[in-house]
Parts: structure tokens; sequence; C-alpha cells
């Protein structure tokens, strides 16, 4: 299938785009769940394996060195990226997941009392759901939900009202990963900034692949994102949070790395962004984040931004068309992300289905149940976008789709 994609020629970066899945050329759209590789990753990876390897932070021999360097020159350049104003704002986790549960820890040890409140919406994943549910009961602290409308968009008046003079974080979505809302996260910072002390933690999981990033403009207090969903290796994160914040946060592990000094009486901790880096860090993983930010930059997150919305506006229309398919989450701004159903289908059938047919897509709740609940669903069907899609895939996805139909009515 020969790509037509404005973006077509970086498809051919990508390796396992070219493979076959059960006789059939792969189609993959389940990039919200993690994004194939760019050979660039994986030579990054490779080379510093087979060429570079050594410990970062602890000699002074030249592999170290270099391991060193590189490191913190990623940093540099992830700073850049997300238009951070310092580099030691951007702290190296496992994900996603990791930055919310350090947040949720460190920050709630260093400001959330009883009787304290913590917001959260109704779109959240469970990343931003559970760790804030551990934080309440750690700090005795209260949760409330920010409700969504029938088109997965985010109450904003509701927000309003929720804030009181208790409520110490609001933490959301910048893109919700089972719906593709894309929230309007800088009038919402502005809004709780405006009406209260709180602060915003945004889960950028399925916002940094996908669209520009300023955290200076937007004015977040922490942005935090998973760099297998942009391009990159797994086992390597982004928590941003701003130098003062983190500055009056205590440590999330302790251990090598994290310290000034250590006597057994009494231990003082490095500064940032090290206090927050307990541990030989994942390295390789860095470096593999590193070339997949460069070659994200390369393409250009606006050409992908533009892109994705293209595909969106192709495949909906054709979506809507399919007899019994209804897309769950219909909100005005949209990333690539089409969640449906089929009436009389179960999803795990439609994967089942699709997978057979070279087509890979998430089913099931999506680690969003509370999600699902609002829509009265247990499940959907997910297709989301990367920038290597194609028209082409879209058309034989929804064409698949009618085939399906047909075999089941
Ligand atoms: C919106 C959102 N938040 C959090 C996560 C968790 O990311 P990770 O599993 O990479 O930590 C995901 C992953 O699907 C997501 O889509």
């Amino acid at each position: 299938m020969a790509p037509t994609t404005a973006l077509s020629s970086f498809r051919n970066d990508f390796p396992m785009l070219t493979r076959t899945m059960h006789g059939k050329p792969l189609i993959y759209l389940d990039s919200a769940a993690t994004a194939q590789k760019p050979q660039v990753v994986i030579d990054a990876i490779q080379t510093f394996y087979q060429k570079q390897y050594g410990t970062v932070h602890r000699a002074i021999y030249e592999l170290a060195i270099f391991a060193t360097q590189r490191y913190q020159e990623i940093r540099k350049e992830i700073a850049e990226f997300v238009n951070a104003k310092y580099p030691e704002e951007i702290i190296y986790t496992r994900g996603t997941t990791e930055s919310i549960n350090m947040i949720a820890y460190s920050f709630g040890k260093a400001f959330i009392s009883p009787g304290d409140e913590i917001l959260i919406t109704e779109m959240e994943h469970h990343s931003n759901i559970v760790p804030w549910q551990i934080a309440c009961e750690d700090r005795g602290a209260i949760l409330k939900v920010v409700p969504m409308n029938g088109r997965g968009e985010l109450e904003t008046e509701e927000l309003k009202k929720l804030l009181t003079k208790r409520t110490k974080i609001v933490a959301l979505a910048h893109v919700a990963n089972s719906l593709g809302t894309i929230n309007p996260i800088k009038e919402i910072a502005a809004l709780v900034h405006g009406n209260s002390d709180a602060k915003v933690l945004v889960d950028g999981a399925q916002g940094a692949p996908h669209l520009p990033l300023d955290m200076q403009d937007l004015d977040i207090d922490f942005y935090v994102f998973s760099g297998h969903k942009l391009y990159g290796p797994t086992g390597i994160g982004i928590l941003y949070g701003k130098k003062e914040l983190l500055e009056a946060m205590p440590p999330y592990q302790g251990g090598g790395d994290m310290i000034h000094t250590v006597t057994f009486e009494k231990t003082t901790y490095a500064a940032l962004p090290m206090k927050f880096e307990a541990g030989t860090p994942m390295t390789a993983e860095v470096m593999g984040l590193g070339a997949a930010v460069e070659y994200v930059k390369k393409v250009g997150v606006a050409n992908i931004a533009r892109w994705e919305k293209e595909l969106l506006l192709y495949a909906t229309p054709k979506m809507e068309q399919i007899p019994g398919l209804k897309i769950i989450g219909t909100a005005k701004e949209k990333g690539g992300i089409i969640s449906f159903v089929i009436d009389g289908i179960h999803s795990l059938d439609i994967g089942t289905m699709l997978d057979l047919k070279g087509i890979a897509v998430r089913t099931g709740h999506h680690c969003a149940q509370p999600t699902m609940h609002h829509f009265g669903v247990t499940a959907t069907t997910r297709a989301s976008f990367g920038l290597y899609t194609t028209k082409q895939e879209i058309d034989a996805f929804v064409e698949a789709l009618h085939e399906i139909i047909k075999l089941f009515h």
C-alpha cells in the first residue's frame, strides 16, 4: 500500500510498518496505546549499548563522562521541546504513571492536609485517578470530580464552582485517551489560578506526542508524559514541574544519586533534578528518548497535529455512515482518536476480526472505567492515529468494519 500522506516520507522511517500481520500489511491504529519507533530511536539505543555504554554521574572515565553528558544534554533538549524555563524542571521517570504517582506522593506530603481537596475530571485515565485516591487516603483529603457533558467535553463552569479555598491541586488530561477530547488547558490553568491557590497538573500522555507544547505560555504547574507514546522507548517518561514547587517537595525515593551528604544521623538531598532521580537511571532509554524528541522536532509537532486532525476529519464521517456504529466522544476539539461501539457486536469481537485483517486497534475500557460508565458502555473499540497513519489505512479500516458488520448481521 503506497502511502499518500503529507508526512508520507517519514513513514519509511518505521521498520515495524513494513511487516505483515496474518498475511496482510500491518495497519497500526493503536498509537494512543503506544507508538511505533523510527529507526533513529532503535539505532540510538543499539549504538549506546554497543559502542558507548557506561554509567552516569559516577565515574571519571571517558565512557561515563560521555553517558553523563548525553544524559544531561537530552534533559536540556526536552526542556526546549516543552519550553520549560530551566532544564532542572525536567525529571526523568519511568512514564506518565510514575510521574503522577511521584507528584501525588511528594506534593501530597508537602502541601495536602486533612480536609483539603483534590480535583480530577470524569474523563481521566486510571493513572490520573488512583494515585489521587491513594493520596486522599494518606493525607485525609477529599477527591472531587469535574463532570463532562454528553460529547465528552469538560464542564468548565462546574470546575469553577468546585474550586474552594481547600483545593490544592487540579489534575486533568490534556487529551482524553478514551475519547480524544482536547481540553483547553491554558484557559483551565488561568481559571484555576485566577480563582484559587490550587496547582494544575496536566496528564500529557496523549498531548505531548500530538500537540505543540509551551510550559511557560500554558502556565501549568506540572506536565507529565511517556516516552513510548512519543515514538521513544518504553520505561522512560517525563515529569515537568515548576522549579519552586519541585524545590519545596520532598524526594519520592531515597538512594544513590539523590543525596548531597549521608551520615547515619542525617542525610541532605541533592539539588534538582537529582533529588527526584534516585538510583542508576534508565540511561539507554534516555538516549532513545533523546533521539525520539529530535525526530519529532524534525517532523514538526505542528505538522503532526495538522495531519492527525486531517485524518480525524477524514475518518469521522466515513465511520458515521457505518450502520449501527456510534462514536463515543464527539467533542468539538479532538485529537486523532476515535472510540466507538457497534450495535450487537462486542468490541472484543471487532478487535479480533480486525486483527485477522492485519488491523491493530485497542479494545476494552482503555483504563478509563469511569468514562465508560458515563457513556453507559463497558468497552469500546478505539482507533488512534500517529504521524505515520495514512488515509488508505483509514479506508481499509472502514472497509473492514463494513465487512465485519455484514458477517454478524
Ligand atoms: C491519558 C493517559 N494517561 C496516562 C497513561 C499512562 O501512561 P503510561 O502507561 O505510559 O504510564 C496513558 C496511557 O495510555 C494515557 O493515555
